[in-house]
C-alpha cells in the first residue's frame, strides 16, 4: 500500500456520476471521518464554475441523492470547504497547468476520470505534460475500458505510458457492493463450502443480472455497447470469476487479481448456439406501460438488450459444470442474484418411500435485497403412514437483519477509499481487462458468423423465449 492521498481530482465532476454516487459518497466518508482530514478535493469539467458555484451544485447534488436521515448540513458544509474547482477543456493543453496550479506541491494525488472513453488519452498525455502523473499520482478510470480488446489495449497502452500498473485503478462498480465482497468472506472464511464448492458436487451455477430500467437516453454509448459488452465483460465476469476462483493466498491485491485471471483464461470459447441474444419490445414493467427499445431509441436498431450463454470454466475444478449466465434490460424485476445448485443425492433412502428430495441450492442475492439461501431438504411435521414427508426449506441470512446496525453503502464508497488509501485489490488488473474482452471478442464473433440477430421479447418478460429453451434443454431451468 502507498501513503493516503491528499489530493483527489475529480474529472467529470458535474456529469450524473458525480452528482448521483461520487459526491454523495465523498460526503459519506467524510461524515463517518474516513477521508484524510487534509485531503482536498479539486473538481474539474468543461463548465464554467467558480469554487462557489461549484459547491452550491455540489451541495444541491447532496441534497438530492443522500438519503435524508444521513444528510446533516453542518457536515455538507464542512464537506463543500474542502472542494475547489478549476474549468478544464480535457483535450486543451493550457487548462492543465491551472489544474497543476490549483493542486500545487502536492504529496500523493489521486485521480478520478469519470469521462468519456475518447478523452482517456488525451487527458492522460496533458496530466503528464504537466507533471500530474507518474510516482506520487495514482489514476482510477470509469468503464468503458474499450469496446473490444483492441480498443481495450490502446487504452490500457495510453495508461502504461504515464502510468505504473500499480497505480493503475480500473473500476468495476460491482466489485464495490458489500454482497459482492462477502461472496469472498462466504467462500474463505467458512470452512463449510469450499470440500463442496466444485464439480464433485455442484451440477451448475446461475447468475442472473435483471434490470427494469430501459436505455435511459444513453442512446450513444449503449447503441456501441449492448447487453453483453455493457454487463457481461466486466460485471458478471467479474462474479462468474469470484465464484468460480481458487482459493488466495491472502487478501491481497495480487493474490486475488492472480486468481480471478486464471478463471478468466479457462473460459472456453462460446458457440452461438450456446448463447440467446434478444431486444425488448413494448410492454408493461411493474405495471406501467413502457415503449420498445426502437421507440425509445427512434429508429431500428440491431443491438441487443438481453443476452443469456452457457459458459465453461475449463479447468480440473469446475469440468462439466455449466455457468449460465443471463442480463437483460426491462425485465420483470430488478435482481442480481447467484444461485449455486448442488448436484442430486447420489442415493435417496427416501425415494422408496414416495419422498423426493430436492437437490441443495444456494442463492446469493446481491441486490435489490442482501441475503444468502440455502434451501434444504427437511421432514414435514406429521405422522406420515409407512414414512416421512420431506419439504424444501431456507435458511436465510438476511445481511439487513445480521448487520441492523450497520449503514448500507454505496458501491462507490468502498472504491474511492481505497483509490485515496491506494490499495487496489477490488481493482480490475489489465491482465483481468484483457481476458474479459478476449473471451468477450470470441462471442461477438461467433454471432457474427452465425447471423445472429436479437430475439423479440415483451418488456416485463423474463426476456426470449429461446433463453428457457437454453437451460431447459439441458434439464435444468432458470430460478426465477
Ligand atoms: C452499469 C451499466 O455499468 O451498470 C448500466 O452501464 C447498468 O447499464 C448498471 O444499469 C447496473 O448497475 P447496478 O449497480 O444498478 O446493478
Amino acid at each position: 500500500m502507498t501513503d493516503k492521498a491528499t489530493t483527489l481530482i475529480l474529472f467529470g465532476a458535474t456529469g450524473d456520476l458525480a452528482a448521483r454516487m461520487l459526491l454523495p459518497s465523498l460526503y459519506g466518508l467524510h461524515r463517518d471521518g474516513l477521508l484524510p482530514p487534509a485531503l482536498r478535493i479539486v473538481a474539474t469539467a468543461r463548465s464554467a464554475h467558480d469554487d462557489a458555484s461549484f459547491r452550491a451544485h455540489a451541495h444541491e447534488a447532496l441534497k438530492a441523492h443522500v438519503p435524508d436521515s444521513f444528510f446533516d448540513e453542518d457536515a455538507s458544509a464542512a464537506f463543500l470547504e474542502r472542494l475547489s474547482y478549476v474549468t478544464l477543456d480535457a483535450t486543451d493543453g493550457a487548462g492543465y497547468q491551472r489544474l497543476a496550479e490549483a493542486v500545487g506541491p502536492s504529496g500523493e494525488t489521486a485521480i478520478f476520470l469519470s469521462t468519456a472513453p475518447s478523452l482517456f488519452k488525451p487527458t492522460i498525455d496533458n496530466l503528464k505534460a504537466v507533471g500530474l502523473a507518474g510516482g506520487h499520482v495514482r489514476l482510477a478510470l470509469e468503464k468503458p475500458l474499450g469496446t473490444d480488446l483492441a480498443s481495450s489495449q490502446a487504452i490500457n497502452d495510453a495508461v502504461a505510458a504515464a502510468f505504473p500498473e500499480e497505480r493503475t485503478f480500473r473500476i468495476d462498480h460491482y466489485l464495490g457492493k458489500e454482497t459482492v465482497q462477502n461472496l469472498l468472506a462466504l467462500r474463505f472464511a467458512n470452512l463449510l463450502f469450499e470440500p463442496v464448492w466444485s464439480s464433485n458436487h455442484i451440477d451448475h451455477v446461475q447468475i442472473t443480472v435483471s434490470e427494469t430500467v430501459g436505455l435511459e437516453g444513453r442512446d450513444d454509448y449503449y447503441e456501441k455497447s449492448g447487453a453483453l459488452r455493457d454487463m457481461v465483460q466486466n460485471h458478471m465476469l467479474q462474479l462468474l470469476a469470484l465464484v468460480a476462483m481458487e482459493p488466495p493466498s491472502h487478501f491481497d491485491a495480487t493474490a486475488v487479481r492472480d486468481e480471478k485471471v486464471k478463471v478468466l483464461r479457462s473460459l472456453r470459447p462460446i458457440r452461438a448456439e450456446e448463447t440467446v441474444i434478444g431486444q425488448y419490445g413494448a410492454g408493461a414493467v411493474g405495471g406501467q406501460p413502457v415503449p420498445a427499445y426502437a421507440e425509445e431509441l427512434g429508429r431500428p436498431s440491431g443491438i441487443e438488450t438481453f443476452v443469456a450463454l452457457k459458459a465453461h470454466v475449463d479447468n480440473w475444478r469446475w469440468a462439466g459444470v455449466p455457468f449460465y449466465l443471463r442480463t437483460g434490460k426491462r425485465l420483470p424485476a430488478r435482481r442480481t442474484e447467484i444461485a449455486i445448485q448442488f448436484r442430486d443425492l447420489p442415493h435417496s433412502m427416501f425415494a422408496g418411500r414416495g419422498a423426493n428430495a430436492a437437490p441443495n441450492r444456494l442463492i446469493i442475492a446481491i441486490q435489490p435485497e442482501e441475503n444468502i439461501t440455502l434451501e434444504l431438504m427437511a421432514k414435514q411435521p406429521g405422522l406420515d403412514r409407512g414414512g416421512i414427508r420431506l419439504r424444501r426449506v431456507e435458511l436465510d441470512i438476511e445481511q439487513a437483519d445480521a448487520f441492523a446496525d450497520v449503514r448500507r453503502r454505496i458501491a462507490y464508497e468502498r472504491l474511492l477509499l481505497d483509490l485515496i488509501e491506494g490499495d487496489p485489490t477490488l481493482f480490475v488488473r489489465r491482465d483481468e481487462v484483457e481476458a474479459q474482452w478476449q473471451w468477450i471478442d470470441g462471442i461477438r464473433a461467433a454471432w457474427d458468423q452465425a447471423g445472429l440477430t436479437p430475439r423479440g421479447y415483451g418488456a416485463g418478460s423474463w426476456g426470449p423465449s429461446a433463453a428457457i429453451a437454453l437451460i431447459e434443454r439441458d434439464g435444468r431451468s432458470w430460478n426465477d
